[in-house]
């Protein structure tokens, strides 16, 4: 027996709304996660003067639910301010479709956490984070453990793909456990990169493979 989708969970997977991506983006966040190693990227284009949401487009690389929790989370964070939108739940979105099958209750936390990141990394762009912690280890390392190792489908942390983690004067150095050849040495790195990045006192993320 299959697992029993709401109609409108199954109409959000069948004709998901605002797929795609944005050109130039005024934040954007790609988040995977470590319940089944899917993810979800979330673009955002944001009135600067405002601070609302004028438009969102999602791409997902995940499960129905994945497309359908994505597809109505950017439908309730359209128009919204990015306060507004920041206490969007994941069980409001999940109840936008009529609920979800408990099994799948990660996969709304996940469409959700997109968003709030992409928000976030938008914060910490324009100088809106009230709490300027600088960057340390620990920031580093719980942001990364929502990046997926395309070689496992474990996040980067527990795959142990990472294996050290240096800040310095802004600057990041993340040595990782793969050669620079490997075919996904190019995807590791960008997404890396896209996590970090965005801190307010990062300047620069250096990603260091093993020597082959
Ligand atoms: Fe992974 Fe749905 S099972 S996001």
């Amino acid at each position: 027996m299959g697992i029993p989708y709401s109609q409108k969970v199954i109409e959000h997977f069948v004709n998901p709304r605002n797929v795609g991506k944005i050109e130039n983006p005024d934040a954007k966040a790609t988040e995977g996660s470590p319940a089944c190693g899917d993810m979800v990227r979330i673009y955002l284009k944001i009135d600067e003067k405002t601070k609302r949401i004028e438009d969102i487009k999602f791409e997902s690389y995940g499960c129905a639910s994945n497309i359908a929790t994505a597809s109505i989370t950017t439908e309730l964070a359209k128009g919204k301010t990015i306060d507004e939108a920041k206490k969007i739940t994941w069980k409001e979105a999940a109840d936008a479709l009529g609920g979800l099958p408990p099994v799948k209750v990660h996969c709304a936390v996940l469409a959700v956490d997109a968003l709030k990141t992409a928000i976030e990394n938008y914060e910490n762009q324009h100088g809106l984070i009230v709490n300027k912690k600088p960057t340390d280890e620990k920031k580093v390392r719980e942001r990364l453990e929502h990046v997926i190792d395309p070689r496992t489908g474990l996040d980067v942390i527990r795959s142990k793909l990472v294996q050290e983690i240096d800040v310095k004067d802004g600057i990041v150095t993340i040595k990782v456990d793969m050669e620079k050849e490997h075919q996904f040495a190019g995807n590791v790195e960008s997404e890396l990169k896209e996590r970090i990045e965005p801190l307010w006192d990062v300047k620069e993320v250096r990603v260091v493979f093993n020597k082959s």
